[in-house]
């Protein structure tokens, strides 16, 4: 992604992206105090962009970041940025920090959250990728977030999934599945997981301490219109790799098809069926 295309907002100020700054005192830059939304825009339109910003407001409210914009000031920050990167199609995140403050950790030094909208070119991953599906590797690791009152939110600090992502990518896979402390299968560095046995779709509940995907609600609803069973429970790492099919989703990569746990094959080593009449049905609700 180069920097030079596209915009960005700050606290209402918009720029070209090359020459977005923000503070070295802002708390997001020093502790990853900071919570954000990633979604994409088709035809030019944010996706499912209301329950991105009620889900980014849930984020800001369990990271006690106090929020003083309304949802509906957030969404002219994002149509703005989209109509100023003049981009047919954009990759969009918005971010929430707590501001600037001191250098110490008391969240009551700082007291203006900034807000971030980026509008930036969307890249894609190939059309191959999705016709042979990928690679994913487990990773047992805990997350800034996991365990605390803050669970589930969609906190900016992602280095134990970045290190977690970056270790399987050593082993040749493209998602790290990450399996929680107490051996259960959560959801991907940066996706949601499913599998599918028997016919069944499966998928951890939110009680694992994942995030509320929006692409995950996405397929459960497709899934339930389809008639397809599904069954939200506890998943072990080894339902994943004796699973008919598996695959991730993330509102980027939409439904990404899985054909390798590890060294394990999934199912005959191609997507499924299952997992195909799903991705078609995103693309039909998408308009692709
Ligand atoms: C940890 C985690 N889980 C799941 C997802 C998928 O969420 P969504 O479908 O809302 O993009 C993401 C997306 O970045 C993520 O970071």
């Amino acid at each position: 992604m180069r920097a030079s295309e596209g915009h960005v907002c700050i606290n209402g100020d918009l720029c070209p992206a090359a020459e977005a700054k923000i503070s070295v005192f802002d708390r997001g830059f020093l502790y990853g105090d900071s919570a954000f939304e990633v979604m994409r825009t088709y035809a030019g339109e944010p996706f499912r962009e209301r329950e991105h910003l009620q889900r980014l407001q849930g984020s800001c409210e369990r990271l006690l970041i106090p929020v003083t914009s309304s949802l509906e000031s957030w969404s002219r920050d994002l149509h703005r940025t989209i109509a100023a990167s003049g981009l047919p199609e954009c990759y969009l995140r918005v971010m929430v920090t707590r501001g600037v403050g001191s250098l110490g950790l008391d969240i009551a030094d700082a007291h203006e959250p900034s807000t971030l909208v980026f509008a930036l070119p969307l890249h894609l991953p190939a059309a191959t990728i999705y016709a042979q599906g990928i690679a994913v590797g487990l990773v047992r690791v805990g997350r800034t977030v996991d365990g605390t009152a803050a669970a589930g939110a969609k906190a900016s600090n992602y280095l134990a999934s970045l290190l977690a992502l970056h270790e399987v990518k050593q082993r040749g896979c493209a998602e790290a599945i990450v399996v929680d402390g107490s051996g259960q299968v959560a959801e991907g560095a940066t996706s949601n997981v499913f599998a599918v046995r028997r016919g069944q779709l499966l998928t951890p509940p939110l009680e694992a301490g994942i995030l509320a995907g929006i692409t995950r609600q996405t397929v459960i609803e497709l899934a339930e219109r389809a008639g397809i069973p599904l069954s939200i429970r506890r998943l072990f790492p080894d339902e994943l790799t004796q699973a008919d099919e598996v695959f991730i989703t993330s509102s980027v990569r939409e439904i990404m098809p899985v054909v390798r746990v590890d060294d394990a094959q999934v199912g005959d080593g191609k997507p499924g069926r299952v997992t195909l009449r799903l991705m078609q049905a995103y693309r039909e609700l998408v308009g692709r």
